[in-house]
């Protein structure tokens, strides 16, 4: 993987850079900030606050990538006692030389996540693995236009590389199959705010709120079906 190189992110955690898209994995002025806010805060602590604290989430990710979002999940399930089922899809899984060298496992609560951090990378692809009682990750590896399922989820993270990137993924027929991978009451979030997006969001039946951004970034959005 000679194009993706490490970078250091403003608030210290580490992101990848892609040198044929050149795009980073995550925003450059932090990306585990950016993360907790976007995914953790807006999407899985908004929807579990709003269903009165369900013991139990089903979540689904767009991108894999670094399985950054899949660790915070992780910690967020710990801490929380909530069991957390977390299937995510990745059509280019990165090497494990790359992500032995990522500093997420520490850089969270001062907690040491490296057990669960190498955990969710080594588990089986294509299979629910069980990571410890609270969490378990069923990572697919497709893309998101080949996926076919029938499972639906409470929380869905879009976490695609950006529009401007990777124009194929943020389609109305894709936001229409993420309506669909949810369930009533459900919640859609991405880091990315573009008219487009939330007029692709609204054409395909869901309600949507723009939110104040991560640090650096003015805006996000939330989509909710109702
Ligand atoms: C913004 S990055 C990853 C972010 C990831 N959640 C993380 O924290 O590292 C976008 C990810 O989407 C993946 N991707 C590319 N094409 C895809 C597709 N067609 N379907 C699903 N994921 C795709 C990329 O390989 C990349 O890992």
């Amino acid at each position: 993987m000679d194009n993706i190189k490490i970078i250091t992110t403003e608030d210290g955690s580490h992101s990848l850079y892609h040198e044929e898209l050149k795009e980073t994995y995550h925003s450059f002025h932090g990306a585990l900030q950016e993360s907790v806010h976007v995914f953790i805060e807006k999407g899985l602590r908004f929807w579990r606050t709003k269903s009165g604290l369900p013991k139990q989430v089903d979540i689904f990710e767009v991108g894999f990538g670094t399985g950054l979002n899949a660790l915070l999940a992780a910690h967020f399930a710990m801490e929380n006692e909530v069991k957390i089922n977390f299937t995510t899809i990745e059509p280019f899984p990165l090497d494990m030389e790359i992500i032995s060298q990522l500093n997420y496992a520490t850089s969270i609560d001062g907690d040491d996540l490296k057990a669960t951090f190498e955990q969710i990378h080594t588990s089986i692809w294509g299979e629910k693995v069980e990571i410890n009682p609270y969490f378990s990750i069923h990572k697919i590896k497709k893309k998101l236009e080949n996926l076919q399922i029938d499972q639906k989820f409470d929380v869905l993270f879009f976490d695609a590389f950006a529009p401007s990137k990777q124009a194929e993924l943020w389609t109305a027929d894709l936001m229409q199959k993420c309506f669909n991978l949810l369930k009533d009451g459900g919640v859609f979030t991405t880091y990315s705010a573009k008219g487009q997006l939330k007029r692709d969001l609204k054409s395909v039946g869901f309600e949507v709120e723009t939110l104040p951004g991560p640090p650096g970034k003015k805006e996000m959005v939330r989509a909710k079906v109702n």
